[in-house]
């Protein structure tokens, strides 16, 4: 089988999906990877020149408006960027016959399943970033092409200001932490998720556009398991690996209603990824040896 190395353009370069994604694609060949400094995407005009400018073989999507309270009052700006500016890569990525991977959220879920959720269930977003991230998936189905959804969860890295690195921080400034219970998830290591993005896309390389346009569709991949964020915090700490540094003496419960926030979260949103291991072989590890693993970097 002759192969040759793939053009990949990937979008989101410095988020903490984006960065890890620059790393493990880098062995397709030439990656172009761009960030908010590179190119600003509230600007349509100047994607679609630089989509065809690339002429890339394959889109990946990593970038996305994520401050989930801010996007209440900023719909406009959430929506440009999870619903029309998705729709144009996939629009542009169909033109050139590339396939189209992006990424969406456990939020297009209200959080009332006692059970996993599956790619079957009927999303109902609670807020307005959910909203924005759900109507971004229906544009891209619209458009069809060879596009692949990854729907995540609780993503986190250990360089940037996610839950993982806030609560490490926190311990070394509070003796207290109050901490919720009743938001369940499942915690998502941003490397795990692009190692298995790129071992998804590598499965597909001697024919990428027939192999998404047949396993196409939406899938959810989160890190196996569930843990509320309470006990995710107690994992954090147990971890952490300089507990020397850590002034925190006890973990405090509470509600997610005796914490008001502009937007409202939904409580239980596990991720059945059954689907996404049936169709590609691939699996996340268990949210707590992910998190393992990632604290051995610090
Ligand atoms: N984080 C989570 O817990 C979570 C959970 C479920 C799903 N997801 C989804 O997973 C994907 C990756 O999330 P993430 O946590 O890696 O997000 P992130 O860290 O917030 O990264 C998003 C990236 O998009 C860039 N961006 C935002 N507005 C832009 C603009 N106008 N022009 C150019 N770039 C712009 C950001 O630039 P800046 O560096 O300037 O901000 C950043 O590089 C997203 O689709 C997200 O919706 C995330």
């Amino acid at each position: 089988m002759k192969m040759k190395n793939k053009k990949v353009l990937l979008f989101g370069r410095t988020g903490q999906l984006g960065w890890e994604l620059n790393r493990t694609l880098a062995p397709f060949g030439e990656v172009y990877a761009l960030g908010p400094g590179d190119l600003d995407l509230v600007d349509i005009d100047a994607l679609i020149r630089t989509i065809h400018s690339v002429q890339p073989e394959l889109i990946i999507n990593a970038s996305a408006y994520t401050a989930v309270d801010r996007a209440e009052r900023e719909p406009e700006l959430a929506m440009l960027l999870n619903e029309k500016v998705p729709m144009v890569m996939a629009e542009e990525a169909r033109t050139l016959h590339a396939p189209f991977i992006h990424y969406s959220t456990d939020y297009v879920f209200d959080g009332t399943k006692t059970s996993a959720y599956t790619e079957d269930d009927t999303t109902n977003p609670l807020n307005v970033y959910g909203q924005s991230k759900l109507k971004g998936e229906q544009a891209i189905g619209q458009v069809g092409g060879a596009h692949v959804i990854l729907r995540t969860s609780w993503v986190y890295s250990l360089r940037g200001d996610g839950f993982v690195s806030k609560v490490l921080s926190w311990a070394r400034k509070q003796e207290t932490l109050k901490i919720v219970t009743d938001q369940v998830g499942s915690p998502t290591w941003a490397r795990m998720l692009a190692e298995a993005t790129s071992a998804m896309a590598a499965r597909s390389l001697s024919d990428s556009w027939g192999y998404f346009s047949e396993k196409g569709g939406v899938y959810h991949l989160g890190g196996a398991g569930s843990v509320s964020r309470f006990d995710f915090t107690r994992a954090i700490l147990d971890l952490d690996p300089h507990p020397e540094e850590q002034k925190v003496k006890g973990l405090e419960t509470t509600l997610t209603a005796d914490f008001p926030t502009p937007a409202l979260r939904p409580l239980t949103t596990t991720l059945d990824c059954s689907r996404f291991t049936r169709v590609f072989g691939l699996i996340l590890p268990n949210w707590k040896d992910a998190l393992r693993l990632a604290m051995e970097d610090r």
